[in-house]
């Protein structure tokens, strides 16, 4: 069946931006695209990166982002932590929230991490103890669970076992990525249905990368397997550096009007978040990659 509501997690400030070719991306424009978000309604915004600047230049100015931003209250801003001096800078930032990623494949898990799936496991351990003695909360990310750019398929169980390690290790939620956006519904449905055997079904969010077009029948796919978190971003921005070919996840305006249609209330302003879409793509010199923003205009 599906959910009664949807918590959506807005990735356009880290996912969306940590390949955008070319020069930085200013860091007051990173800064007022986070507020936009949160004032849109978006309560769960993943802000910024602590990796390495050079690994991932984009993400290079992530403390100035997260001390300079004005926040929301009850919005979450979280960032991505992918070892300890990551973590160590993160809360000296004033981070309230991080994640830790890890994959499925274990060729990915060296191109991205630079380590293999069992060492990454191992290196998260002592952060999840560290954040946890912080008051810090913790989200796990698996990669490429529905197909690696290395490995091509990726089977069910390997996903479950790394989102299951993940999630007793202490992550409160584990966001199962489609890196490449190759799944399709009923690879996407065996994915969950292996996965949430191991892990409860309300600690499960769905990541989806719309590289093929396919995210929004996958979402489709999961909310009826009862998944009821989404991560989204606006105007379809994003990719992964270390994921060659893939395009932005699925765009957060897209998600909104399919949940409308289907009375799951997310309490988020479509119209807010068409706007800000138009905005940050004008920064960035393109169109947004929403069809529903394309369809609608801006205000
Ligand atoms: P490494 O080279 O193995 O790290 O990289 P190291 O521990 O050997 O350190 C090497 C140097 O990096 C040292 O500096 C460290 O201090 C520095 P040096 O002595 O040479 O001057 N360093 C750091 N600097 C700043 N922040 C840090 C940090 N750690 C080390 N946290 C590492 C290992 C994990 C650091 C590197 O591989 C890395 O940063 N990778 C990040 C890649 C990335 O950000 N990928 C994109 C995000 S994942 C994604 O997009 C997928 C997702 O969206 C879900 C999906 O779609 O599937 C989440
Ligand atoms: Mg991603």
């Amino acid at each position: 069946a599906l959910p009664t509501s949807v918590k959506l997690f807005e990735m356009a400030p880290r996912d969306g931006l940590q390949n955008e070719p070319g020069d930085m991306v200013p860091t007051a424009t990173k800064m007022a695209l986070i507020e936009r978000l949160a004032k849109a309604g978006l309560a769960h915004i993943e802000a910024a990166s602590f990796v390495s600047p050079k690994w991932v230049p984009q993400m290079g100015d992530a403390t100035e982002v997260m001390t300079g931003i004005d926040r929301r209250p009850g919005v979450v801003y979280s960032a991505l932590t992918p070892n300890l001096k990551g973590l160590e800078n993160a809360l000296s930032a004033g981070v309230e929230e991080v994640a830790v990623f890890g994959a499925a494949s274990e060729t990915f898990s060296q191109k991205n991490i630079n380590c293999s799936i069992a060492e990454s496991l191992a290196r998260f351990a002592p952060l999840l103890e560290r954040a946890n003695d912080a008051g810090v909360r913790v989200r796990g990310y698996v990669s490429c669970v529905l197909g690696c750019p290395y490995e091509g398929e990726i089977a069910p169980h390997k996903v479950a076992e790394v989102a299951k390690a993940l999630y007793e290790m202490g992550c409160y939620e584990i966001s199962l990525g489609d890196t490449i956006g190759v799944g399709t519904p009923l690879a996407a449905k065996r994915m969950i249905e292996a996965t949430r055997q191991q892990v409860p079904i309300e600690c499960l969010a769905a990541h989806f990368h719309d590289t093929y077009g396919m995210a929004l029948a996958n979402l489709y796919a999961v909310l009826e397997e009862g998944v009821s978190v989404i991560d989204a971003s606006t105007a379809g921005l994003g990719g992964c550096p270390y994921a060659k070919g893939a395009s932005g996840n699925v765009a957060t305006e897209d998600v909104l009007y399919l949940l409308a249609g289907l009375g799951i209330d997310t309490g988020v302003d479509l119209q807010a978040v068409i706007d800000t879409g138009y905005w940050i793509t004008g920064e960035l010199g393109r169109q947004p990659g929403s069809r529903v923003a394309l369809a609608k205009g801006r205000v």
